[in-house]
Order: structure tokens, then sequence, then C-alpha cells
């Protein structure tokens, strides 16, 4: 069955976007059928992919106003088990309009039946603001997982995160549920450790995977370069990490 998992985090920064490629590239070097979606105006998951926008005709903001097929706006890549839906900022616009509605939250759920069987792993990129669009996403999705820093994130956050995933669940009717919390840009596990403990996170704790990624300049520059950074130096210690995280995830779902 497809595993589809949203990408959150109330905070911008955090990494949603650089963990949604890399994730989902990890996942397709381990041979997994992979789709990323971008939910996000900013277009950086389609962006830090190499896509680029005469490289598609339809986009996500095509699909979700209705103006193209779900499979019309899949884009394959390089690599052959990933593909990625591309976003831009013509996305804001069909999100204000959609908004309108209430219940429209639920389309890009009901448009992924179109795909159903057809990928392992359907990870979707979503905004940092609290919005339509986070909404779409996250109602979308089965699985939440959750980016965290040392520096940004704090226990009203993750206890806000926690309503909003309640909230969803009874007003959709959806499965949504919390994969985990993966932590970003941190130096060392024991730094880790201390800042749950500060942030009073303790009851979260057997909800953090054991594989971190660290601040890594490879990360800086693969976005530069515009390739998920697997493609840029697979042995570099960020490209280590986010392989070491699929294959725990992975092993999560199982
Ligand atoms: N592990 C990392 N190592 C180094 N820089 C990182 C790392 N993760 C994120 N960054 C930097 O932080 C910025 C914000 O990350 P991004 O994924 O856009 O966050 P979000 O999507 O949550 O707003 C990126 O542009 C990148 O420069
Ligand atoms: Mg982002």
């Amino acid at each position: 069955m497809t595993k589809i998992i949203t990408i959150a985090g109330q905070k911008g920064g955090t990494g949603k976007s650089v963990t949604a490629v890399n994730l989902a590239t990890s996942f397709a070097l381990f041979e997994k059928y992979t789709l990323l979606i971008d939910c996000d105006p900013q277009g950086c998951s389609t962006d830090w992919s190499g896509i680029k926008a005469f490289d598609y005709n339809c986009d996500i903001a095509s699909v979700l106003s209705g103006r193209a097929k779900f499979k019309d706006a899949v884009v394959k890549t390089e690599m052959s088990f990933l593909d990625i839906m591309p976003a831009g900022l013509n996305l804001s616009q069909a999100a204000s309009k959609l908004a309108k509605h209430s219940g429209n939250e639920k389309i890009l759920r009901l448009f992924l039946k179109d795909v159903e069987g057809e990928y392992d792993y359907v990870i979707i990129d979503s905004p940092s603001s609290y919005s339509f669009l986070t909404n779409t996403a996250m109602t979308a999705a089965d699985w939440l997982l959750v980016c965290m820093t040392c520096r940004h994130n704090s226990v009203e956050d993750f206890h806000n995160l926690l309503r909003t995933i309640k909230n969803i669940r009874k007003a959709h009717d959806v499965p949504l549920k919390l994969a985990g919390l993966l932590f970003n840009r941190c130096e060392t596990k024991g730094k880790i450790q201390s800042f749950i403990k500060k942030q009073n996170l303790s009851d979260v704790k057997k909800l953090v995977y054991n594989t971190f990624i660290p601040n890594d300049y490879n990360i800086k520059q693969s976005i530069d370069l515009k390739i998920p950074v697997a493609l840029h130096d697979i042995k570099s210690p960020a490209a280590q990490a986010y392989l070491s995280f699929a294959k725990e995830m992975h092993f999560f779902f199982k």
C-alpha cells in the first residue's frame, strides 16, 4: 500500500523542503517508487529537484483547479524511481479561490486516488505558515513527519501541531497519524536530548527518530546546484543521514 507522508512543521526554515527532496530521493535510490508533491507556492522542492518551468505544462495548481488530470501534472525525473508534481507561484491564486469553500481541503486526497498503488511512497512538501494549503497537504496524507531543529521549535508549536492533527481527523474523517519527529541541523545526539529535556518534550521522546540530519554545507551546495544532496555527493554527511533516515522510516512502516 502506498504510504502518503506530509512533511510538516509550523516554523519556516526547519528543513521541510530539504527533507522532502532528500527523503524522496533516498527512497528512490532504494528503488522504491516515489512521488514528490510540491504543495508550496514557493516551489522549493520543485526547484531543488532541478525541475524547470519549461519541463512541464501542468502543475499542482492546474490539478487542484480542475484544469488538468492528476497524471498530466506528474513529471518524470532523471531517476527512474522518482516522479515530481511541481508547484509555482500560481498555486497561491488557485488556493485562495479554493479556500472560499469549506471541504475543499480534501481535494488533493481525492485526486491521489488516481495513482493509488502506483507508488511505494508519496512525499508532500507543505508551506510553513498555517494556511489552506497546509491543511490540504495534511488532509491528503495518512502520515505526518515533523521536522524540528534545536533552534526553532518549542513545546507550544508541537502541541499546536498535535491539535491541528486532531482537528483535521475530525473535520475530514481521515486517518492522519504522526509518523515521528526528525531533527535537522543538529550536531550531536546529546544536544538533541538536552533540547528535548529543556523544552519539556520528554513525553514525545519515543517519537524522535534515531537518525538526525547534521548541519552540512553540502546541503547548501546541492541547493545552489539544484540537485538532491545524494546526487551532489553521496558520501557527504547529509546524504548519508538521509539514506539512513529513509531506511529507518521504511522499517517504521513495516
Ligand atoms: N541539514 C542542513 N544543513 C545545512 N543547511 C540546511 C539544512 N537543512 C536546511 N538548511 C538550510 O535551511 C534553509 C531552509 O530550509 P527549508 O528546507 O527551506 O526549510 P522549510 O521548508 O522548513 O522552510 C535551506 O535553504 C538551507 O539553506
Ligand atoms: Mg519549505
